[in-house]
C-alpha cells in the first residue's frame, strides 16, 4: 500500500525522468506531516511557548552542559547540542552549493537543486540506491571499485551489480562502459550508473576527451528514449596531479544534457577537506526538464529516506564545517595538504616510471589517495601477507589480481623504502 503523501509525492514527479528511474521504494517514501513539519510551522510562529520538539529548552535555548561546552567553547547551544534540520544546516547548504559552482564553472547559471546534508558520503550513495536501485533495476559500476557500491547495491538493496572492466590496454575502457550502459538500457529500459573520479582503487580521473566520450554515450542512450541515471561519486574531487585530467565533475556536464538524464552528484567535505570522521556529506541532483515542485518532491524522497533511518546528522559536525568554510584560512590550510599529497604522487609517480616488475604493473593513475596495481600472478594476497609478516607495511588486496597502496597515508620519506618492498615481495611470490 503506497501512503497518500508519497502518491502525492509521486504524482508531482509523474512523467518525469525521476519518477521512471524509481525503485519500489522509492515510489513508496513519503516524509510524514508529523512531528518534524509541524516542529517547523511552530519554529515560525509559537512566538509563546514552543512545545513541539523532544529537546530540553529553557528561554528558547536549547540546555547545553558544561560538560559538553567545554570542548566546543566557540559553539552556542544550537550549534552544539540542538538536533540538526533532516536535510541539514540550511546557511551551509547554500555555501556547499556556492562552492560546487565555484569549483565547476559550467553550472554557473544552470539549475540544479540545493545540495542535502546526509552523514557522509556512504549514505548519500546508500540513499540513492534507497531511492533507484532494487532487483529489476541493476547499478553499474567499474571494476575495480570501492567494495560498498557492491555491498550496498547488491545485498542491501537486492540488485543486480554490472561491471565494466575500468581499463583497456592501460587506458579508461570508454567501450566497455559503453557496452554495459547500452546492454542495460536495451534489457531494462533504464541505466543506471556510478561513476567515481579520482577513482577509488586506481586514482584515475578522465581527461577532457574521456569526459566527452562519456556524455556521448549518455546522450545516444537518452536519445534512443532510454532513461538515465549517472550518479558521480565525487569524494576525491579536486586532487588532480596531472594537466590533463578534466577539472570539473562530470555532474556539471550531464546536469542539463538531455530531459532522459538525471545526473546526481555525491561529494563532501571528507576527503576534499581532510574531515573523514566527521560524517559530512552531500547529494544533489539535475536534469534539464524539473520543474521547481519536482525538485521540491525529489528532496522531500530523499529525505523520507535519511527520516527513515538516522532521521538527521550529526550538529556538532556541521558547525565545524560551517566555521571552517568561513575561516578565510581553510582553503590556504587544503591547499598545502594538497601540495604534499601531490609530492607524495610524484614520489611514487618517479618509482614507477623507473623500476620494472614482471609481476606488477600499475593501472593508469593520476590523482586522488591511491593507485594500484594489476597482480599477473593473481597473487595480491599473498603478496600483501609477506608484506605485513616480513616488511610491517600494510597495504590493501582488492581483489586476487589488484593491489592497491593509499600513498595518502605514507609519509614521503618512506615512499621509495615502501615500494621498493612491494615489488621486491612480488618477485618473491612469483
Ligand atoms: C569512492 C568513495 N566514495 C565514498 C566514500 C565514503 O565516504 P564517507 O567516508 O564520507 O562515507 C569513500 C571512502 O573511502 C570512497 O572511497
Amino acid at each position: 500500500m503506497i501512503n497518500a503523501l508519497a502518491q502525492e509525492l509521486n504524482q508531482t514527479l509523474a512523467g518525469s525522468v525521476v519518477d521512471s528511474l524509481f525503485s519500489k521504494m522509492g515510489e513508496r517514501l513519503y516524509f510524514p506531516n508529523g512531528i518534524i513539519s509541524q516542529g517547523g510551522e511552530a519554529a515560525k510562529d509559537a512566538t509563546f511557548a514552543n512545545g513541539t520538539i523532544g529537546m530540553a529548552v529553557v528561554n528558547g535555548t536549547p540546555i547545553e552542559l558544561d560538560s559538553y561546552k567545554k570542548s566546543m567553547p566557540n559553539f552556542n547551544a544550537r550549534e552544539a547540542v540542538a538536533y540538526a534540520k533532516t536535510g541539514g544546516n540550511p546557511e551551509l547548504r547554500k555555501i556547499w552549493k556556492e562552492q560546487i559552482i565555484s569549483k565547476n564553472p559550467l553550472l554557473k547559471g544552470k539549475t540544479f537543486s540545493l545540495p542535502i546534508l546526509v552523514p557522509g558520503l556512504t549514505a548519500a550513495l546508500s540513499y540513492v540506491c534507497d531511492l533507484f536501485v532494487d532487483e529489476t533495476k541493476p547499478m553499474i559500476s567499474a571494476e575495480p571499485c570501492w567494495d560498498n557500491y557492491e555491498l550496498i547495491a547488491a545485498a542491501r538493496c537486492n540488485a543486480e551489480f554490472h561491471r565494466f572492466k575500468c581499463f583497456e590496454n592501460g587506458k579508461f575502457n570508454i567501450s566497455g562502459l559503453e557496452e554495459k550502459m547500452k546492454a542495460d538500457a536495451q534489457k531494462y529500459g533504464s541505466v543506471r550508473v556510478i561513476l567515481n573520479f579520482p577513482q577509488n582503487p586506481s586514482g584515475y580521473s578522465p581527461t577532457k576527451n574521456e569526459v566527452l566520450e562519456i556524455c556521448r554515450i549518455v546522450k545516444e542512450i537518452a536519445e534512443s528514449g532510454k532513461k538515465v541515471l549517472v550518479l558521480s561519486d565525487d569524494a576525491y574531487f579536486g586532487l588532480d596531479y596531472e594537466d590533463d585530467i578534466e577539472p570539473q565533475s562530470l555532474f556539471a556536464y550531464l546536469c542539463d544534457i538531455h530531459e532522459n538524464v538525471l545526473a546526481i552528484k555525491a561529494d563532501g567535505p571528507t576527503k576534499e577537506d581532510f574531515a573523514w570522521g566527521f560524517r559530512t556529506g552531500f547529494i544533489t541532483f539535475a536534469s534539464k526538464s524539473l520543474s521547481e515542485a519536482q525538485y521540491t518532491a525529489l528532496t522531500t524522497k530523499f529525505m523520507s529516506a535519511i527520516r527513515s533511518s538516522v532521521s538527521c546528522s550529526a550538529t556538532p559536525s556541521q558547525s565545524i564545517i560551517m566555521h571552517a568554510l568561513n575561516d578565510q584560512a581553510h582553503e590556504e590550510q587544503k591547499k598545502e595538504l594538497r601540495a604534499m599529497l601531490k609530492r607524495r604522487y610524484d614520489l611514487v609517480r618517479k618509482f614507477v616510471n623507473t623500476h620494472k616488475s614482471s609481476v606488477l604493473e600499475p593501472l593508469p593513475f593520476n590523482s586522488g589517495y591511491f593507485m594500484s596495481f594489476h597482480v599477473n600472478t593473481g597473487k595480491a594476497e599473498e603478496i600483501r601477507k609477506r608484506l605485513l609478516a616480513v616488511d610491517c607495511i600494510g597495504v590493501i588486496q582488492i581483489d586476487p589480481y589488484t593491489l592497491r597502496v593509499a600513498f595518502s597515508s605514507i609519509d614521503e620519506d618512506k615512499i621509495d623504502l615502501v615500494y621498493a618492498s612491494i615489488y621486491n615481495e612480488a618477485e618473491t611470490t612469483k
